[in-house]
């Protein structure tokens, strides 16, 4: 498997990757089941659609490899980058040695990415991470850098007016009140998009 750095210092680390260190270790297990389960399905029949064998795909935050392993699964070639050295590593434990030769892993902030300066890829995929950035922007430029010509981006951030988005909002405020601390990533998560508005700019 190859192996690339996963080292790195807390304090350096971007504020979203910070955040998703402490929670690394139980990221995979999520996926097994519920709102995350259905979530991996939804990927399955996207990813069915339109990632071809022996494609070189780039997946930005790649958490705890759930993805990277449907991208191999499907025959792709994968760079795998997060800015969490924990989820790098769970990602290394939980990924089948057959896949070892056709995964890269890479630590690195994804807003910048001059380890890839001379990259090109057939398709990007940034499940649920633009949510917890400082600048999206820089990291949608540096997708468009590394996309090839006609090449596929796929990326998912969190819905404006979802139900459970406002509903885990209002729980958490109330829980603030009391000292407490609900749904901690509403702190990290900051953006969310407008699917009516993405359609009709379309
Ligand atoms: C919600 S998880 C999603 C993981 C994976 N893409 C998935 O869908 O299962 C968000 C991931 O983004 C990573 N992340 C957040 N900010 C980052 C940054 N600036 N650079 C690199 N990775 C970052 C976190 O470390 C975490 O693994």
């Amino acid at each position: 498997m190859n192996r690339k750095t996963i080292s790195g210092h807390e304090s350096d680390l971007p504020a979203g990757a910070k955040f998703h260190e402490g929670i690394a270790a139980g990221w995979a297990q999520g996926y097994t089941g519920g709102s995350f389960g259905r979530r991996r399905a939804c990927f399955r029949a996207l990813l069915d659609r339109n990632v071809e064998p022996g494609k070189a795909w780039l997946d930005l935050g790649c958490g705890s490899g759930v993805l990277t392993s449907e991208l191999m699964l499907r025959g792709a070639t994968v760079v795998a980058v997060d800015g969490s050295p924990g989820m790098l590593r769970e990602a290394q434990a939980g990924m089948a040695d057959e896949h070892g030769s056709v995964v890269t892993w890479l630590q690195s902030d994804v807003q910048s990415l001059p380890q890839l300066r001379n990259a090109e890829f057939d398709g990007v995929l940034c499940s649920s991470v633009m949510e917890y950035l400082e600048n999206p922007d820089a990291a949608l430029r540096e997708a468009a850098r590394l996309l090839r010509p006609g090449g596929k981006l796929i990326v998912s951030m969190p819905p404006k007016g979802s139900v459970v988005r406002m509903a885990q909002k209002s729980v958490r405020s109330a829980s603030r009140l009391f000292g407490g601390n609900k749904f901690p990533y509403l702190a990290v998560s900051r953006f969310e998009v407008d699917p009516g508005h993405l359609r009709r700019n379309r």
